[in-house]
């Protein structure tokens, strides 16, 4: 076949020539899209998985490299590997206007080195550390041939039965928007166009964790006020970090489907707020709309996704079948496939694909990428610092059990999680090798820093969820011979993630039974508690002494859990997500409202917003985390009684290291205002500092608010201050009870 120069390389030459430094990829896109047929435009459009089924139902499918050659495939998932990739990548090149693919993957927390779990690294509080963490699984991945991550997942999650609670940052928006901006900069580092850079993608638009019931890809039925006050805040914020892409959600919202939803993808995230990525479906979520009874077939499917701003779809198929016709049919506009293809292709022109297609098929950089031992003491890092003290209650000796001596004499390590490896990554490692000899287990971590003196007794004890408990006489016999028990319990790491909710959070199987029947040695018992979610645990909240949740920690979690329990890390991590006392409390979280009856405390019951049977609270709070050490915080000041436009109030209070060790805190603003428009929060975190102090030391933190912290969108769905009154709260969790107050004047 002829080859002619596309005008595309023409326009180039001539940029360049112009001595124009950087070619603009808006231009070179438009340059591109004049020469390309209607169907190599519906080829950008359409994204498949490999064959290697992990995140979703592969469909069975014709010949992909075929299509691949034809142009038909814009972008695959699912690919990793310098050889993979360039293999794929050489077959689009053969394409007629020799356009490359994009390679996308759930890079979620980490990719050949696992950190915890994204809700697990947001007990961390530490947005530096959270930030370097997407740093480092970018450079991995990119080294491995993808240049797109499905992630951060930023969806807001109130309920701890939705699997998907692990993938996030919790339940709060302001929180949760500082945690989605530091994950896009981390994952696009110094920009598209470094190597080292990769797409990041905020998901899952919108309203995903709102689920009815906590059940994964159920109905999202609420108002537009809530929307845009709760569920969309960290959507934005991923768009002012500049995120290159969204990824729409599985549920419907108010009875439209996300994919599908114009209010959301076009009024919202294309207009207002002006995004210029592109937006993938959810796999398979445009045909999807079948099921769910929005469109009557694929065709109809394809129209209504399109139409309402779904770029890119992954795996339904529902592009490639029907848009040629549906533009035929005049159902969707020329104009509509232009735009999401130029979408697609800036993104493509931005990573610098069409410079050089193999830019991130370096086999010295993915060996590079490989074990790196500077990621894996990262790893550790993150890991220790996200683990939480929940309890550490000293027994009658007046000493707490943590941290507990390396010259501990004998340790019983009791439970079927301490010799897991591949469980403490979690949901969402599928980039791992299958190599779990890389895995610091729970036992092999303690084991590493126990002195040789001391002697390690093992018992598996049980299993994660059944009911055999023939393995207890051997836990019971070895908590009896030691000095100390350590015990490590919880779900299996498949049983929080996506299509993994559950009705009963309790401990599975007969892990607590367990648990009991090691309490009644006396012997004394340190828990460790590993899980993507909130489990409920009042017995062991209410018996054992100390209680360290562990989440899931990714590969170093066996050396993380151990500088905690032998103190050299002092536990600092604080809870971004309530823990419910029951199923029967969810949704729980802490920025309710206030109602028109609200209890005055725990035991009031008359007819009062309370459960006859159950306290109010949660069993541990948003925001909540202990240290080895103690923190007072006092002397709370404002710079004035009144907070007026274009002003800002500065909020100083002290903080002193009263205990015996040095140690990290997370001090938090809270804020209430007290009456408006509409009913406001008792409580909205505005603030939050982590610092360190040595024991004996004392700092004074200085915060400040202006009107902008305070707005909230009205009835009317306007993002407004209003003048009032408002009582402001600082301490070390969503109980915070240090108050001011001040008066907003507009
Ligand atoms: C899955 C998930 C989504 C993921 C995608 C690709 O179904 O919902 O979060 O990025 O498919 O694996």
């Amino acid at each position: 076949m002829k080859k002619t120069i596309p005008l595309l390389i023409l326009t180039f030459i001539c940029l360049s020539i112009s001595g124009q430094k950087k070619a603009n990829p808006e231009l070179q896109a438009d340059a591109l899209i004049r020469q390309m047929t209607l169907d190599e435009k519906i080829g950008q459009l359409n994204q498949y998985s490999s064959d290697w089924e992990s995140t979703g139902k592969i469909t069975a499918e014709g010949d992909k490299e075929t299509q691949i050659r034809q142009g038909k495939v814009g972008s695959m998932l699912n690919v990793t590997g310098v050889d993979k990739t360039r293999k794929l990548q050489e077959l689009a090149m053969q394409s007629r206007l020799h356009i490359p693919m994009i390679f996308g993957l759930d890079v979620i927390h980490g990719f050949r080195t696992t950190f915890p779990i994204p809700l697990g690294e947001t007990a961390s509080w530490d947005l530096a550390l959270i930030e370097k963490s997407a740093r480092i699984a970018a450079t991995e991945a990119s080294a491995y041939g993808v240049q797109w991550t499905f992630a951060p997942m930023v969806d807001i999650a109130r309920d701890p039965r939705w699997g998907r609670v692990m993938e996030g940052a919790g339940e709060d928006t302001y929180l949760g928007s500082l945690v989605a901006k530091a994950r896009v900069h981390g994952f696009q580092g110094n920009g598209l166009g470094n190597v080292d850079a990769i797409m990041a993608c905020a998901k899952h638009f919108a309203a995903y964790g709102a689920a009815i019931g906590g059940r994964d890809y159920n109905s999202v039925d609420m108002s537009l006020r809530q929307l845009n006050e709760t569920y969309l805040p960290p959507f934005k914020a991923a768009v002012e970090a500049n995120v290159a892409t969204f990824m729409n959600s599985f549920n419907d919202i108010n009875g439209i489907p996300a994919t599908a939803n114009k209010y959301i993808q076009r009024d919202i995230l294309k207009g207002q707020w002006n995004f210029k990525g592109f937006v993938v479906s959810d796999w398979g979520s445009i045909g999807e709309m079948i099921a769910h009874g929005y469109a009557k077939d694929s065709y109809d499917a394809a129209m209504k996704a399109i139409n309402a701003g779904s770029d890119m779809d992954m795996e339904s198929r529902c592009y490639r079948n029907n848009l040629k016709q549906l533009v035929q049919d005049g159902k969707v506009d020329i104009s509509v496939i232009d735009e999401a293809v130029k979408r697609i292709l800036v993104k493509k022109f931005e990573l610098g694909l069409f410079d050089d297609p193999y830019r991130f098929c370096n086999a010295a950089r993915e060996k590079k990428q490989t074990n790196n031992p500077e990621n894996r003491a990262f790893a550790r890092e993150i890991g220790k610092k996200s683990i939480v003290l929940l309890k550490n209650e000293p027994l009658s000796n007046g000493k707490t059990l943590l941290p507990l001596s390396k010259q501990t004499k004998t340790v019983a390590l009791i439970g079927p999680l301490f010799k897991a490896t591949k469980a403490n990554h979690g949901f969402w490692s599928i980039a791992f090798p299958d190599d779990s000899t890389r895995i610091i287990s729970q036992y092999q971590g303690i084991k590493n820093q126990l002195d040789k003196s001391s002697s390690i007794v093992y018992a598996k004890g049980c299993n994660i969820n059944d009911n055999d408990k023939t393995g207890f006489a051997e836990a019971i016999n070895a908590a009896k011979s030691a000095d100390v028990v350590i015990m490590s319990l919880g779900e299996a790491a498949d049983m929080s993630g996506e299509a993994k909710s559950k009705s009963n959070l309790q401990l599975p199987g007969v892990q607590e039974e367990l648990l009991k029947e090691i309490y009644k040695t006396g012997k004394p018992v340190v828990l460790l508690l590993n899980a993507g979610r909130p489990l409920i645990f009042n017995w062991a909240s209410d018996n054992i002494p100390s209680i360290l949740y562990t989440w899931w920690l990714g590969t170093e979690a066996g050396n993380a859990i151990a500088d905690v329990l032998f103190g050299d890390y002092n536990p600092a991590g604080k809870l971004p997500i309530s823990f419910p006392r029951t199923e029967g409390q969810i949704p729980i979280y802490y920025n309710h409202f206030n109602t028109g009856r609200p209890a005055k405390d725990e035991n009031d019951k008359n007819y009062v917003s309370a459960y006859i049977d159950l306290q109010n609270s949660p069993k541990y709070p948003f925001g909540y985390g202990l240290s080895y050490t103690k923190f007072d915080i006092s002397n709370l000041k404002l710079s004035s009684d009144k907070l007026s436009s274009g002003n800002k109030l500065t909020v100083t209070v002290d903080i002193a290291n009263t205990g015996n060790y040095d140690g990290e805190e997370v001090v938090q603003l809270y804020v209430r205002d007290l009456v408006g428009s509409v009913v406001r929060p008792v409580k909205e975190l505005k603030g939050f500092q982590k610092l360190m102090l040595k024991k004996g030391e004392t700092k004074q933190l200085t915060f400040t608010l202006t009107p902008e912290d305070l707005k909230f969108f009205n009835n009317e769905i306007q993002y407004i201050n209003e003048a009032g009154d408002y009582e402001l709260f600082v301490g070390n969790s969503s109980d915070a009870s240090l108050k001011a107050n001040f008066k907003l004047t507009l």
